[in-house]
């Protein structure tokens, strides 16, 4: 839900040419999060203090738009040189204000530029603050509620009671007075060239980049002690968790680079040393050195941030041979799946271990019930393994819409015990009803891919599903490390069951062997394309089946809405008759996901209840099926896994087909229009 970035260097002589790649680049690895504009802040001369003026640079449409437009620019030399610079650039996922070049970020105080800011999230109270400042004669532009924020750091810069209000003071009051769960980059030309960012919700994480090694003389300097033996001490306590204030004022006096990003994705490319960046953080860089203060200071807020090295690989966030994000995550999940699992099954002695977990596991027996609540695909997940929850923990499992959540005022007692489960780890919906539910006094589980987001950091406990960084829009190899870590979980739950043994040990056999087996799944792919070449020119496309495979339904028929545009619907089996049957002709393409388990014989009822009506259902089925062929007009035979498993596998085919009817209807898979990766708005 937009995408924030920045690029500071300090003392590293950079051209204006290699400034604008960094910043595009940026942008690029943050296009997922919105792309309906974006625009840039950068040095209109060579910083000199009495000539300073801010340049900016918009445009609608995406990232490659702005880039070209870039180039066009006369005005702007492209060799000219900088020692030291600051420029911040912004894609947009439109809220407020239709996308267009005046609506989009930066947002600035005046014609002048004299201070500029992009912001991700919504301010709440912005109609009112507009008000005001207009009735200040304050002019607006914009539609945004972003251009609110640029204006009243003008309004307080204006009647300032002291003349040298520094950068940061100026804007903690501005944040003090928006209502909003957001990040921010401001720039400024008035008080000495400063650069600051801002946390509250979004997320915000600062990368440092820096050829200077800290010596023995400046530890004491790091850990705010004279003595060296003192700092040894402490240093052994606490080896990781620097005081990144002080750390990096040492560091500032040498040349270093500053990269401040929504996400890791953008930075690891340069660095990868971040720091994460708290709720209420003010980060302040000014002359090459980076300071942290806290919004609301409270006597026992810890302004120390850890520097943490990031894990993840410049390859993992490439495309490679795939002509797509989302075609590279799909074919992704052998690892993926693995990885999920890697180090907490033990497959020998069929135990499972969530170290995220272990210390609560107590509390969670003894529990009333299991709410586990997410949004889209992340909800999609959680209904997929409801069943297998229920009977692993013996608990009675809520499954919940985020929204819906919330719009009900649902019941939650301290006895219960709530999982969230998010790709992102940032959408507001599953964020609120996180807060929602730790009010009431719940144990709260995290279940999410991203480490250091809102809700791995707000809940009491999780798992990180390990799928790797996730880009396409369109969630894939999450859905199925969700799954399967959800499987885990119940598996956990159930070691000391007798009655549970056998069907434990057979879950967890089928686990081992579903690497090879979405293997086998993804050579289906030419199949599949072929499926597609059939019916890329349908309006609607139905997808049925029920019990284990209800959710993939769903799941199924969400990936051919949101990329494809085609009206999709997942229908539970079960309520054919009881409505969509009505739909049902010889035109109407309907994919019936029919599988040994319990529900077969069911499922048989509705396939002749479809084939009665003249309906040509194309069937996902069981390669031993020798049934529903007879039936079938086109079939998609899968290998067999143990019932509760099998969405891992029946889910993939549909992830092929959405993808290749979205190629053949000749739309960006990546980019589906309106959408954003990341939902950090209501
Ligand atoms: C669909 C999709 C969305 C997300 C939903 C929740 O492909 O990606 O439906 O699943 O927005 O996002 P997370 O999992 O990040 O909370």
């Amino acid at each position: 839900m937009c995408g924030i970035f920045a690029y500071m260097n300090y003392r590293v002589p950079r051209t204006r040419k290699e400034i604008f790649e960094t910043l595009i680049k940026g942008l690029q690895r943050l296009e997922y999060r919105g792309y309906d504009s974006a625009g840039v802040a950068i040095d209109g001369n060579n910083n000199e203090v009495k000539e300073r003026h801010i340049q900016l640079v918009k445009k609608r449409g995406n990232v490659k738009a702005l880039d070209e437009e870039l180039y066009k620019q006369d005005s702007m030399d492209l060799e000219v040189e900088f020692e030291t610079h600051f420029g911040i650039a912004h894609t947009r996922w439109a809220t407020h204000g239709v996308p267009s070049v005046v609506n989009s970020h930066p947002q600035r105080s005046d014609k002048g530029n004299e201070f500029v800011v992009i912001h991700n999230g919504i301010i709440t109270n912005y109609k009112d603050l507009r008000k005001f400042l207009e009735s200040k004669g304050y002019e607006f532009e914009s539609e945004t509620d972003t251009e609110t924020i640029a204006k009243l750091i003008k309004y307080v810069f204006d009647n300032r009671e002291i003349e040298d209000i520094t950068f940061s003071t100026l804007v903690e009051r501005v944040i003090q007075q928006l209502v909003s769960d957001k990040s921010h980059l401001f720039k400024e030309i008035h008080v000495g060239g400063s650069t600051l960012g801002t946390r509250r919700g979004s997320p915000l994480l600062i990368g440092v980049r820096s050829e200077h090694k800290l010596s023995t003389e400046q530890i004491p300097i790091l850990y705010r002690t004279r003595s060296i033996e003192n700092a040894k001490n402490i240093c052994k306590s606490r080896t990781k968790r620097l005081d990144s204030s002080t750390c990096l004022h040492a560091v500032g006096d040498k040349a270093v680079e500053f990269f401040f990003a929504s996400d890791a994705s953008a930075i690891i490319e340069h660095t990868n040393r971040v720091i994460f960046l708290e709720d209420d953080d003010i980060a302040a860089v000014a002359d090459g050195k980076l300071s942290i203060h806290r919004v609301k200071r409270s006597a026992s807020d810890d302004p120390s941030r850890a520097i943490q090295t990031l894990q993840m690989e410049l390859q993992q966030i490439m495309k490679g041979n795939f002509s797509a994000f989302m075609q590279k995550e799909i074919f992704e999940q052998p690892e993926s799946v693995f990885n999920t699992m890697r180090g907490r099954v033990n497959f020998e002695t069929s135990t499972v271990l969530l170290g995220g977990l272990k210390a609560h596991l107590k509390e969670i027996r003894r529990c009333r019930r299991l709410i586990v609540i997410g949004c889209g695909t992340s909800y999609h997940a959680a209904l997929a393994t409801r069943q297998v929850l229920e009977e692993l923990t013996e608990l009675p499992v809520m499954v919940e819409l985020a929204s819906d959540f919330l719009d009900r005022n649902t019941p939650v007692f301290r006895d219960d015990v709530c999982f969230f489960i998010s790709q992102s780890g940032e959408t507001a919906d599953t964020l609120l009803a996180l807060r929602y539910c730790k009010d009431r006094g719940a144990l709260t589980v995290g279940v999410t891919n991203t480490v250091g987001s809102s809700i791995s950091r707000e809940t009491d406990c999780g798992v990180h599903i390990n799928a790797g960084p996730e880009i396409g829009v369109a969630s894939t190899k999450a859905y199925t490390s969700q799954f399967i870590s959800l499987v885990m979980f119940g598996l956990m739950m159930s070691e000391d069951r007798i009655s549970l043994q056998d069907r434990r040990r057979e879950i967890i056999l089928g686990l081992q062997s579903l690497p090879e087996l979405i293997k086998e799944v993804l050579s289906l792919d030419e199949k599949i394309h072929d499926l597609a070449l059939e019916l890329y020119m349908q309006r609607s496309l139905l997808v049925m089946g029920r019990g284990y495979n209800y959710a993939t339904c769903l799941e199924g028929a969400l990936k051919i809405k949101e990329i494809t545009y085609m009206h999709s619907e997942g229908i539970l089996a079960g309520e054919l008759k009881h409505g969509p049957l009505a739909l049902i002709d010889k035109q109407m393409p309907i994919i019936m996901i029919i599988m040994k388990d319990p529900c077969f014989a069911k499922c048989q009822n509705a396939l002749q209840q479809i084939t009665a009506r003249q309906g040509r259902p194309i069937i996902l089925c069981s390669k031993d099926d020798t049934e529903s062929s007879k039936f079938a007009y086109k079939m998609i035979e899968l290998p067999p896994t143990v019932d509760c498993l099998q969405g891992v596998l029946s889910v993939i085919p549909l992830q092929l087909l959405s993808f290749h009817l979205a190629v053949l209807r000749g739309y960006d898979v990546d980019f589906p229009r309106n959408l954003a990766k990341s939902v950090t708005v209501e």
